[in-house]
C-alpha cells in the first residue's frame, strides 16, 4: 500500500508541496484547506500534469478532515504568511491559534502520523505542535534548516559559478535573522569554504524577507521543496541528514527546546541529531538564537 502524505493548507506552500511530493512519488496525497474547492480543484490540476509527466501516486483535495485519516505524515502549511515590513514573530499570536486547530484536528484523524510543520514563526510552531498534539518528540519537526542551508548553499553556487548541487551548506538555530550559517562545516564538492563569507551569510539570514519584498508574500518552491524532502527522508526510511527543527535537549546544551540542527531523519522521524564541534563564537550566536526561539514559546506557552 502506498503512503499516505497529508497537506494541510493548499496555499502557495501547501500547493507546492503536493506538486513536488506527487512528482518525487513518495505517496498518495490528500490536500486540505478550509476554503472549498480551493484544494480540490489544484489537487485536480496537479493529478493532470501526470499526464505530461507521469506520477503514480493518488492525489486529492478536499475539505473533510476524514479524508486524511490515517495518515503516515501529515504536513503543516496553513497560516498566515508575511507581508513586506513583517517579522516572522508578528505571526505568532495567529498561527498559534491556527496550528492549535489543526494539530487538534491531526491527533483526531492521524494519532501515528510524524508531523512537520512549516508555518511561522518556524520553532514555536513547532513546539504548539507537539505540546497539542502530546506526540513522541521524534515525530514532530519543522522545516527550515532544509530551506535555509538550500538558500546559503544558492548564493554560495552563484557566487563561486559551481553547481548549487556541489555545494553542501549547513546551518543551525532558530529560523530566524539569527540563525547560525556554519561556513566550517559548508564544503564546495567536498572542499570546505574556510573564508567567512559574511556578505553570503546576511543575505541567507534575510532570505525570507529578501523574497517577501519581491513577491508581497512569503517564498514556497524552496520550502516546500524542503518539506517534502523530509517527509522522503521518513517514508524512505533514508537516515538523511538534513537540518531541521527537532527537540533538542543535552545536544548543544540546549536544555529543551525544539531548534534547528543537523538531524538524521529514518522511519523512526528524528533517528539522531548530528552534534558538530562548535567554537566558542558559533556555541555563543547558537545560544543567542535558542534564547530568540525561547522568548516566542513563552508567548505560545500562554495561549495554548
Ligand atoms: C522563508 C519563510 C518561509 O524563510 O519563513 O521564506
Amino acid at each position: 500500500m502506498n503512503k499516505k502524505i497529508t497537506i494541510v493548507g493548499a496555499g502557495n506552500v501547501g500547493a507546492s508541496a503536493a506538486h513536488i511530493a506527487a512528482m518525487q512519488n513518495i505517496g498518495d496525497i490528500v490536500l486540505l484547506d478550509i476554503v472549498k474547492g480551493l484544494a480540490e480543484g489544484k489537487a485536480l490540476d496537479i493529478a493532470q500534469s501526470a499526464g505530461v509527466y507521469p506520477f503514480s501516486g493518488r492525489i486529492q483535495g478536499t475539505t473533510d478532515w476524514s479524508d486524511t485519516a490515517d495518515s503516515d505524515i501529515v504536513i503543516i502549511t496553513s497560516g498566515l504568511a508575511r507581508k513586506p515590513g513583517m517579522n516572522r514573530d508578528d505571526l505568532l499570536a495567529k498561527n498559534t491559534e491556527i496550528v492549535k486547530s489543526v494539530t487538534e484536528q491531526i491527533v483526531r484523524t492521524s494519532p501515528r502520523a510524524f508531523l512537520i510543520v512549516v508555518c511561522n514563526p518556524l520553532d514555536a510552531m513547532v513546539y504548539a505542535a507537539a505540546a497539542v498534539s502530546k506526540f513522541e518528540k521524534n515525530r514532530v519537526m519543522g522545516m527550515a534548516g532544509a530551506l535555509d542551508s538550500a538558500r546559503f548553499a544558492g548564493f554560495i553556487a552563484d557566487e563561486l559559478g559551481v553547481s548549487i548541487g556541489d555545494v553542501r551548506g549547513v546551518l543551525m538555530g532558530g529560523h530566524g535573522d539569527d540563525m547560525v550559517p556554519l561556513p566550517r562545516y559548508t564544503s564546495v564538492a567536498g572542499i570546505p569554504l574556510t573564508e567567512l563569507l559574511a556578505k553570503l551569510i546576511e543575505r541567507t539570514r534575510k532570505g525570507g524577507i529578501e523574497i517577501v519584498n519581491l513577491l508581497n508574500t512569503s517564498a514556497y518552491y524552496a520550502p516546500a521543496a524542503g518539506a517534502v524532502r523530509m517527509a522522503q527522508a521518513i517514508l524512505r526510511n533514508e537516515k538523511a541528514v538534513i537540518s531541521c527543527c527537532v527537540w533538542c535537549d543535552k545536544q548543544y546544551q540546549v536544555g529543551g527546546s525544539f531548534v534547528g540542527v543537523p538531524a538524521v531523519l529514518g522511519a523512526g522521524g528524528v533517528e539522531k541529531i548530528i552534534e558538530l564541534n562548535l567554537t566558542t563564537e558559533e556555541q555563543k550566536a547558537f545560544a543567542l538564537s535558542v534564547a530568540h526561539v525561547r522568548e516566542l514559546v513563552e508567548k505560545v506557552k500562554a495561549m495554548l
